[in-house]
């Protein structure tokens, strides 16, 4: 998709960081917005920006990892627009801690948001897109933690890989369709996302249950921490020229390829 000119792109966990990013970049670009998230006010806030700055948008109070509620969304982008183009899955949430001390709780909600909320994208968005048969997009934010695991970090390592894998079948399985995909797999940007507490609904223990890296774990991430905006520039330029994977940290090559490499040598023992 070289032109967003005109184009209805959906973004959950679009009200903060990478997915408001990439909304300013498609108004600018000429693209009409609905805004997904679960936070009503910082989504309202993020819609009145984009009307300020002249984009058409909307707003769609979403839970991603509800079904019903992505179906509604789908529901609500089609009423509003009659088309959708562009999909990006970006909502996600974060809990930190050793594997051993993950509750079924973190469980569930890491896999729930980061997981099946673009699981239920695909359902809600892709049959409806391919049966218009107009050009259209996904965009799955997976993270590096996904190519490579990060330590402390067990579910959102395991969501992540399943969402890398979410987004090379649909890329796969649509090869000769108007329909492409990409996967982003950044490493630290400046966002909200160690805030994620703030979103844990109090079934799942809610906002004291979850735990945040504390100031010395962040200070020994390796990797540089990337603003919003240039990611989101990334973004669409490499779904303009589809590509498969948006990188963004190229520091973070160097650790892909010792994993490749231990995975590869380990293939001598194979029979
Ligand atoms: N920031 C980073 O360093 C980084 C690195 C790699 C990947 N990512 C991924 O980027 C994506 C965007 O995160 P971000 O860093 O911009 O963080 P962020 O917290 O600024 O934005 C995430 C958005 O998702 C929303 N959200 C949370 N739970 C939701 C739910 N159940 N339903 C709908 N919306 C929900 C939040 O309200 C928020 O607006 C996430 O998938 C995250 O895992 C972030």
């Amino acid at each position: 998709m070289r032109n967003f000119e005109g184009k209805v792109a959906v973004i959950t966990g679009g009200a903060s960081g990478i997915g408001f990013a990439v909304a300013r970049a498609l108004g600018r670009r000429g693209a009409k917005l609905v805004l997904a998230d679960i936070e009503r006010d910082v989504l309202m806030d993020a819609v009145h920006i984009l009307e300020s700055e002249g984009v058409e948008a909307i707003a769609a109070v979403t839970d991603v990892s509800d079904r019903g509620s992505v179906a509604d969304l789908a529901d609500a982008t089609w009423a509003r627009f009659d088309a959708v183009h562009l999909v990006m899955h970006n909502a996600g949430v974060a809990v930190f801690g050793a594997v051993q001390e993950m509750t079924p709780n973190d469980w569930d909600w890491t896999l729930g948001v980061n997981l099946n909320g673009p699981i239920y994208g695909v359902e809600a968005f892709l049959p409806r897109m391919l049966a218009e048969g107009y050009e259209g997009h996904m965009v799955f934010t997976a993270s590096f933690a996904g190519l490579v695991p990060n330590r402390d970090l067990g579910p959102y390592n395991v969501a992540k890989a399943g969402v890398i894998a979410l987004g090379e079948s649909v890329r796969k399985d649509l090869r000769d369709t108007p329909i492409s995909a990409s996967v982003l797999c950044p490493m630290r940007v400046e966002s909200n996302i160690d805030f994620s507490a703030r979103n844990r609904p109090i079934v799942l223990g809610g906002a004291a249950a979850n735990r945040s890296y504390t100031d010395e774990e962040r200070g020994a991430l390796q990797g540089r921490t990337l603003d919003t905006d240039a990611v989101a520039e990334l973004v669409l330029q490499g779904v303009a020229d589809d590509r498969l994977y948006i990188h963004t940290h190229r520091e973070a090559q160097a650790y892909f390829d010792a994993r490749a490499s231990r995975i590869s040598q380990a293939f001598h023992a194979a029979l």
